[in-house]
């Protein structure tokens, strides 16, 4: 017999994070996130830091939009969320997360951009970052883009990602 879960918008008795090692009962199911995008974080960690570190209203960036974790989780907590990635099918696979009906005034901004290069933000017009950039070129999050911090070795991506 099909199994079906009962659909939840928020996770069920969530207790922010008060020390610097954060463990989860499970990779967190609420709303439309998932675990299929290659690398993709557990949904609990945008949470705790979108709460603890910002508040209704404010600007929140994902430089490294993925899957759109981060900017669920904007658009459930009421934040005007911004997502930037280089690869236009990781921006395709968040916007179909992205199209649910709560909270759709703080419907977020995309931009496929190069995260190197913020051109289309004005300077201070941020009040939190939350960042998962690729890990370094374990996992190779496309085929070849130019700019792509996945596809370098690792004293490219050393370079590029702290420099
Ligand atoms: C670890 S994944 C982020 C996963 C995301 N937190 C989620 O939950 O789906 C890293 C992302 O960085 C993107 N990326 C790689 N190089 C980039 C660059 N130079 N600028 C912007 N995004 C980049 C990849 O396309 C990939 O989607």
């Amino acid at each position: 017999m099909e199994q079906y879960r009962a659909f939840e918008w928020e996770p069920k008795d969530f207790k922010l994070e008060t020390t610097t090692i954060w463990s989860f009962k499970d990779r967190g199911k609420w709303a439309t996130h998932s675990g299929e995008y290659r690398g993709n974080w557990s949904p609990y960690i945008p949470r705790n830091l979108i709460i603890r570190y910002s508040k209704e209203d404010d600007i929140v960036l994902d430089p490294f939009l993925g899957s759109g974790t981060t900017l669920i989780e904007t658009k459930l907590l009421k934040r005007k969320g911004i997502g930037v990635d280089i690869n236009p099918e990781a921006i395709n696979i968040a916007r179909k997360k992205l199209a649910f009906n709560i909270n759709p005034e703080y419907e977020p901004i995309i931009y496929n951009l190069d995260a190197r290069n913020l051109y289309a933000l004005p300077d201070n017009s941020v009040d939190l970052i939350c960042a998962h950039p690729p890990y370094a070129n374990i996992i190779k999050y496309s085929k070849g883009i130019k700019g792509d911090l996945s596809q370098m070795n690792i004293a490219e991506f050393l370079q590029e990602i702290f420099l």
